[in-house]
């Protein structure tokens, strides 16, 4: 009698069938249900069991020995090859090299040396990460466009691609940006991976050691970090609610000022989002003093409020060096941003951007402009933006409910992230440590300063937590909020904690 394989597929699916006969048999061969030399069943039985036509098992088969997870013998069958995993793996001797005394500065720096936020673990509310929880990320459609590309690019998408990124995909992005205000032509966009390599290539060209950047008193911790490896002097100015201080950049001086860097739409951590007017304050302080100005809107397309979007300070000045990147509204994994440059700057960057990894993944780069072409981030962003603006209201309510006196919420208009100022002389990093015992990650204000003064506040992320549990993160934080400010009053009447 035929024995059954359990194995199964469903029509209904959009996946070709001999695409999901391989992936459930490699399933069953990576758990050990299939185990070494088991023998598949004969593809005439397989087709009649799962309801196919015997050239579709045959195809499957056919993909599983080319991928070295079967083997077949003409007259005996098909059999699960064995795996060796792990196996061969073998560390290094230790050797006697004085590693850490041989590390430069910067690489021993506080700065460049910060830990990376705590690994994920299922039972931490993560309002840390700022990247959207797996349900917002768009596996399938993506699927679809590497598909496709690697079906009609072929050989095409394996090769190098050119250092200022495919043509195609630049020119994707300038119609991407021409939605959002922002004037460009595609040979003044350079992709580069993520926007975090679109700062490093801008410190790299224009940033002299010892030269002074200035940027707001609490900033992204990433471009802190690229500035320091460029041995750039960092300058923080203060910001109000309409943004970075103009008045305060007029007094800073300016003879070795070469960059302002600054993030318009939504400052990262504290989420303040710069004014139309103080964007032309902004403009003209750099045309009169000559300070080039760097806008990382990480957060284009995430506009969260009505009436949020506010002219670019790209659009206001050809002069303005403009990162993008699609890790915040798409995907972190992807690795792609870009760089706007004055087309003076164009020849600079794609020869550093060569002379430092070769370009980007022509296979990725293919498959984001498919993306693209297919309209695919519109409907991306149909979906996941409302779910935004419901998880950022859970959560500020939420604030609002539990947090004690003294605490004030910025609200969100643009981004994934919301910030808390804390009550005087309340610390935020032990805040954090105590909120991280309870069970919930964030980011203090330490991680976004070079100053110990600096006004202390916590990050939230909303964007990959459910909204029960971004309600129970704002509980459990209130709570660890508190037990500091017993602490501390503890402390300052000489009672012991
Ligand atoms: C303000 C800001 N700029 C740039 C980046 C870099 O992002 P990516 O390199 O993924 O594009 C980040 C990442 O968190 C960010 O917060």
């Amino acid at each position: 009698m035929a024995r059954t394989s359990g194995i199964a597929i469903d029509q209904s699916l959009p996946t070709p069938l001999y695409q999901q006969l391989f992936d459930e048999i490699v399933r069953r061969i990576e758990s050990g249900a299939l185990p070494s030399e088991f023998q598949l069943p004969p593809t005439r039985d397989l087709a009649r069991e799962v309801g196919a036509h015997r050239n579709t098992v045959v195809r499957a088969y056919s993909d599983l020995e080319a991928a070295g997870f079967v083997h077949s013998t003409v007259g005996r069958g098909t059999f699960v090859t064995r795996i060796k995993r792990g196996a061969t793996a073998k560390p290094a001797k230790e050797g006697n090299m004085p590693w850490s005394m041989l590390l430069s500065g910067v690489a021993r720096s506080e700065i460049v040396s910060r830990k990376a936020p705590v690994p994920l673990t299922t039972n931490v509310i993560d309002l840390y990460r700022m990247q959207p929880s797996d349900d917002l990320l768009p596996h399938e459609m993506f699927r679809r466009c590497i598909d496709y590309t690697l079906r009609i690019r072929k050989a095409e998408a394996m090769r190098y691609a050119p250092a200022e990124g495919l043509l195609r995909l630049r020119e994707a992005i300038v119609e991407d940006l021409a939605r959002q205000g922002v004037p460009a032509t595609p040979e003044d966009v350079v992709v580069t991976s993520g926007s975090q390599q679109a700062l490093d290539l801008v410190a790299r060209a224009l940033v002299e050691p010892g030269d002074f950047v200035a940027l707001d008193r609490l900033a992204y911790s990433g471009a802190i970090q690229a500035l320091t490896l460029a041995h750039a002097r960092l300058i923080h100015v203060p910001n109000d609610s309409n943004g970075i201080d103009h008045l305060a950049l007029d007094r800073v001086d300016r003879s070795r000022l070469k960059l302002l860097y600054t993030m318009p739409n939504a400052s990262n951590p504290t989420g303040v989002r710069m004014s139309q007017e103080r964007r032309r304050a902004v403009v003209e302080w750099s045309q009169r003093n000559r300070v080039p100005l760097v806008e990382d809107d990480y957060v284009a397309d995430l506009l969260l409020d009505p009436g949020a979007a506010l002219a670019p300070l790209r659009a206001l000045d050809g002069d303005v060096l403009y990162l993008g990147t699609f890790s915040k509204r798409l995907m972190p994994g992807l690795r792609i941003g870009y760089l706007v440059t004055p087309p003076s700057l164009r020849e600079t960057f794609t020869s550093l951007r060569r002379a430092l990894d070769l370009g980007a993944s022509a296979l990725m780069q293919y498959a984001l402009a498919e993306f693209l072409e297919r309209g695919y981030l519109r409907a991306h962003l149909a979906r996941t933006l409302p779910l935004y603006r419901r998880r950022r209201d859970v959560l500020e309510r939420a604030l609002a409910n539990h947090l004690p006196k003294g605490c004030a919420v910025t609200h969100a208009v643009a981004g994934v992230t919301t910030w808390i100022d804390l009550p005087e002389g309340v610390d935020a990093a032990r805040v954090a440590q105590r909120a991280l015992v309870k069970g919930v990650n964030l980011a203090p204000s330490s991680a976004f300063a070079t100053e110990q003064s600096v006004r202390q506040g916590l990050r939230l992320v909303f964007a990959r937590e459910t909204e029960p549990r971004l309600i129970e993160g704002a509980k459990r934080l209130a709570e660890a909020i508190e037990d500091e400010m017993r602490r501390r009053a503890g402390h300052d009447s000489g009672v012991s904690p």
